[in-house]
């Protein structure tokens, strides 16, 4: 029986510092989440090694004594941070599910991403970063309302209302508010009015596309000038239509532009790319997520519903699709 190490940052792990954002930890696991996830691996034939976070890792890399890990670690601080669980993986020559450390990387980095996206004639929204708080001088090039985000976050960290700017005096408020709190560039994107989808990928060559998700927010598709908040992620005012109601001409756009996305970056084993369409029926890609949540309340659980299959046989597809990478089967 193969035996999966896991690597992940639990919440339990971090007490919050004076100072931080009420989102500060958002990316790191319930311990619930870890645990159902360890069921699921177990329930498909294989032994968990519980690993933990990167110092754990750190500890113990040199007598492991697993197959393969499966790392869903966050990593603490920075763009690179997704990426260190799996350099020091590569490093030891350990197998891992999931997509590589530069790859992480570079998603993690919106801004990379979307130059990525660029060069490979993927639309995303149009853009520019802000560095330091006095740099916001010749902002106007770009039409209001825009959308300021932290340049490398995840789990919606530094998404509120106020992050969708009308004018120069909110979009200097708010740029200073993410450069000084998440100590990192804004990105400032024009705002995608319209409506919102994610898409799930799974597999290598070929990759599987999984039944396009949309997102409702507070009872409507038609989402306009509302988004997804780390407010709205914990209420009830957000739901996912699985699988979107729309027809066959935007079902093949959105899939044929995330799966473009996943290519790009060169994901492996799974993925989940978030994109929006204006009302001209135009798709943009947000962003993409080379290590998306498998918590039972984000989309997998959903997903494995919708192809007929259970939440652990979709967690076991993702990792026999990594076990299949490295010849294990
Ligand atoms: N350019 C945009 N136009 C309109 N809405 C946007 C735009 N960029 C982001 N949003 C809204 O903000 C949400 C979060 O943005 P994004 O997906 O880029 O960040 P994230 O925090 O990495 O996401 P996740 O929660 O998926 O990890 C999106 O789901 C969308 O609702
Ligand atoms: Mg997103």
């Amino acid at each position: 029986m193969k035996i999966i190490g896991l690597t992940y940052d639990s919440k339990t792990d971090y007490q919050p510092k004076a100072g931080d954002p009420p989102d500060a930890h958002a990316e790191f696991d319930h311990p619930d989440t870890i645990n159902i996830l360890v069921s699921a691996i177990e329930s498909q034939n294989f032994k968990v090694k519980r690993i933990g976070n990167i110092n754990n890792l750190l500890e113990t890399i040199n007598a492991l004594g697993v197959d393969i890990v499966f790392n869903i670690s966050e990593g603490v601080s920075g763009r690179n941070r997704e990426s260190q669980v799996p350099m020091l993986l590569e490093m030891a020559g350990i197998p891992f599910v999931g997509a590589d450390a530069l790859t992480l990387a570079l998603s993690l980095d919106k801004v990379m991403a979307k130059k990525i996206f660029i060069a490979d004639g993927i639309p995303t929204p149009k853009f520019f970063t802000i560095d330091t708080v006095d740099s916001l001088v010749d902002a106007d090039h770009l039409k209001f309302p825009l959308i300021v985000k932290p340049r490398f976050e995840g789990s919606s960290k530094g998404l509120a209302e106020s992050s969708r700017v009308g004018n120069m005096e909110e979009l200097k408020t708010r740029t200073e508010y993410v450069i000084n709190t998440y100590k990192q560039p804004a990105l400032v994107e024009e705002f995608i009015c319209g409506q919102e989808f994610t898409v799930a990928i799974v597999g290598n060559n070929p990759a599987q596309i999984l039944p396009i998700i949309q997102i409702k927010i507070d009872g409507s598709l038609q989402l306009n000038d509302k988004f997804y908040t780390f407010a709205r992620i914990s209420s009830d005012r957000l739901e996912y239509v699985c699988p979107a109601h729309i027809g066959q001409d935007l079902k093949k756009k959105l899939s044929e532009l995330s799966l473009r996305a996943y290519n790009a970056v060169e994901c492996l084993d799974f993925a989940r790319i978030d994109l929006r369409v204006d009302r001209g029926g135009r798709p943009y890609v947000l962003e993409i997520n080379p290590l998306p949540s498998l918590s039972i309340e984000d989309v997998f659980p959903l997903l494995a519903k919708e192809i007929g299959i259970t939440y652990e046989q979709m967690v076991g597809k993702i990792l026999n699709y990594a076990l299949g990478r490295y010849g294990f089967n």
